[in-house]
This record gives C-alpha cells, sequence and structure tokens, in this order.
C-alpha cells in the first residue's frame, strides 16, 4: 500500500462567537500522535520551494493558520498528490516516510507545522534519489 493513501486533510473544532474565531487540536485526539514538537514558517516568496524531504521517523500535520500555500507529497514508486491548505481549521496529516514539498505561499501565509518528535536531522532523508531508492527496496 503506497504511503500516499495514509495522507489526508484533517478538519479541526471551530468554536466561534462573536468575539471571533477559535481552532482546537488535540495531541492524539483532532491529529494522530502526541505532540512533540511545533515549528512554524512564514516570509517564504511565492516562488520558494520548501520541505524537500521525507522522514524516518517523525509525523506531521501541517496547518495555514493564516494565508495559503500547497503541499505536493510523493512516494516515491512515482504518485504524488497535490493539497491546498487555505483554511485555518484544516491542515493535511502527513505519515513518515513520505516526500514534501510545500510551494505557492501566499505573503501573508504563516503554516503551523505540528510534529511527533523532536528535531533530528538524522531522520531527515533530503535526496531524493535516496529518498526512492529506500523505499523501493
Ligand atoms: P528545514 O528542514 O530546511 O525547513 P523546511 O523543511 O521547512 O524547508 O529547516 C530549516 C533550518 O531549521 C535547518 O537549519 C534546520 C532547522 N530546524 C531546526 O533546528 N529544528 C526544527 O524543528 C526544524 C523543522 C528545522
Amino acid at each position: 500500500m503506497s504511503t500516499l493513501n495514509s495522507v489526508r486533510m484533517l478538519e479541526f473544532n471551530q468554536k466561534g462567537d462573536e468575539r471571533g474565531h477559535l481552532v482546537i487540536v488535540e495531541g492524539a485526539q483532532d491529529i494522530p500522535f502526541e505532540i512533540k514538537r511545533i515549528f512554524y514558517i512564514y516570509g517564504s516568496d511565492k516562488d520558494v520551494v520548501r520541505g524537500q524531504h521525507a522522514n524516518r521517523e517523525s509525523e506531521f500535520v501541517l496547518i495555514n493558520v493564516a494565508g495559503r500555500s500547497k503541499v505536493r507529497v510523493k512516494d516515491g514508486k512515482g504518485n504524488e498528490t497535490l493539497y491546498f491548505l487555505d483554511r485555518p481549521h484544516t491542515g493535511i496529516y502527513l505519515p513518515k516516510m513520505i516526500w514534501k514539498e510545500m510551494f505557492d505561499f501566499s505573503e501573508d501565509s504563516v503554516l503551523l507545522c505540528v510534529a511527533s518528535t523532536h528535531y533530528d536531522p538524522a531522520e531527515y532523508i533530503r535526496d531524493y534519489d535516496e529518498f526512492e531508492k529506500i523505499v523501493n527496496i
């Protein structure tokens, strides 16, 4: 089964009232892992491509809490899917061992990334040829 089948959009609970919106993301409930780390990406130009890696261990949920971006995911076996992140109450779930590229950032894009692990550069695969080799063994 392709890892692409595990990628999915998530919809979070919204509690809006006359004071504004509140979106709730609970670890191991609204997303399928305990949260160990968050980071966020903003100020990326429209022509920038971020990510371009796969992770041996980490799972992620990406949420455009402001603005818009696109995420391309590849399984290394010739399959890819494109997702649009453009609503603060939706996110994309990315399993481990999937190639991901984030691009086409709007000027106001703030991309919140929630991870299942603490940062460890050793678990990143940043070379696509290497990724292809590993998933096709
Ligand atoms: P990078 O993985 O290239 O970002 P992206 O995948 O979003 O394009 O990370 C950019 C820099 O930040 C790089 O030097 C590693 C560092 N970094 C950390 O120190 N901790 C983290 O949790 C992350 C995600 C990155």
